[in-house]
């Protein structure tokens, strides 16, 4: 099989396309996959980059996939069976997606059944995964409230600004290249900030309390800013590192949190969503509801200039490889 291989870290140069032998040692809670779609990932960039010091390499990396079962030894799925898989030390602990097959624990695949191209449900396991326990578990949204999504650009920002406008909440997204604001009231955003940090002043122009949730999707650069803009009894939720900062040098927390406002994170490695809301949010996709944006598909080969468009940070939407 062709898989993507990453000897030392660095550019998109390192990652390598080599021949690899197709997995043949499935254990009974293990299942191998012919890998359909897998959408790309920043902390695929962030481990490539040399940033994952607990990721040993060579690896073949990738946190996601989705794609058919090829063998069960346990017999619980049938071949063809479709699947999804993320996370669980996926392309970290041992090796993942980015390949034509893919030897995985059964803990971490979820079965679904649907009609849509595979280079549509490529982009969806990790980005539903994050959207749905950021606005839901972690950040509990209410119709009726107000959020602010930093990051809003991101594939994640654009998903989670169509979930929280289906939800009945009034929606500010932020992009710092004001090129896309019209791609953000597009897709459900009812105001656009653009991003300089600070936008604290700018928020409460709309909301003179503040609003009353937060997705930070930029990182712990902004994070004391979010907290500024969000209302008492909010809730800033922690899900992104687009600056790629994760740390607060000197975090003072009575003089860092405003009172009583939350501060909260959401990381789909700790909790995972449960199968039966992925597959509604595949029959949402089906009917038209939501819209899921993919900024360009790449063949396997292309896995190069894949990434250095990952890092250009130009358009919106995911970008999705197809082996
Ligand atoms: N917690 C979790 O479980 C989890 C899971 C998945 C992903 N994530 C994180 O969620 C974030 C979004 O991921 P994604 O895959 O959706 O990203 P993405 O689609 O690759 O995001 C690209 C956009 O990010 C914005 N951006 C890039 N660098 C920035 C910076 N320094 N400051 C502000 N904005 C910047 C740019 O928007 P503009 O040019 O329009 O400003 C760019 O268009 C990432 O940090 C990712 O690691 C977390």
């Amino acid at each position: 099989m062709k898989a993507v291989v990453i000897y030392k870290a660095g550019g998109a140069e390192n990652l390598i396309v080599e021949d690899r032998l197709i997995p043949d040692d499935i254990a009974k809670d293990e299942v191998l996959i012919k890998i359909k779609a897998f959408g790309l990932n920043r902390s695929e960039l962030m481990t490539r980059k040399g940033y994952s010091p607990n990721v040993l390499f060579p690896r073949i990396l990738g946190i996601e996939c989705v794609g058919e079962v090829v063998e069960d030894p346990s017999g619980e799925y049938l071949k063809g069976q479709k699947i999804a898989a993320f996370m669980g030390g996926m392309g970290r602990d041992f090796d993942g997606s980015y390949a034509e097959y893919a030897k995985l624990p059964k803990s971490i695949i979820f079965p679904f059944e649907s009609v849509l191209d595979w280079s549509v449900l490529g982009a969806l396991p990790e980005m539903f995964q994050t959207v749905y326990g950021s606005l839901f578990l972690a950040l509990k949204i209410q119709k009726g409230e107000s959020i602010l999504v930093r990051g809003g650009t991101s594939s994640i920002g654009t998903l989670a600004i169509q979930l929280a406008k289906l939800e009945g909440l009034t929606v500010i997204a932020t992009t710092r290249n004001p090129d896309k604001k019209e791609s953000l009231l597009k897709h459900g955003a009812d105001f656009v900030v653009i991003e300089t940090g600070k936008i604290e002043d700018k928020i409460k122009a709309i909301f003179p309390k503040g609003v009353n949730k937060t997705l930070e999707l930029v990182g712990t650069s902004t994070i004391k800013d979010s907290l500024l803009s969000t209302a008492p009894f909010g809730t800033v939720c922690m899900t992104g590192m687009l600056s790629e900062q994760w740390s607060i040098a000197d975090f003072a927390p009575m003089e860092y949190i405003p009172a009583t406002v939350n501060l909260t994170i959401y990381d789909s490695g700790q909790i995972r969503v449960e199968q039966e809301h992925f597959q509604n949010f595949i029959l949402q996709i089906e009917k038209g509801e939501i819209e899921v944006v993919i900024k360009e598909t790449f063949r396997l080969e292309e896995i190069v200039q894949a990434h250095e468009l990952m890092e250009k940070n130009s358009g919106t939407g995911k970008i999705v490889v197809l082996p």
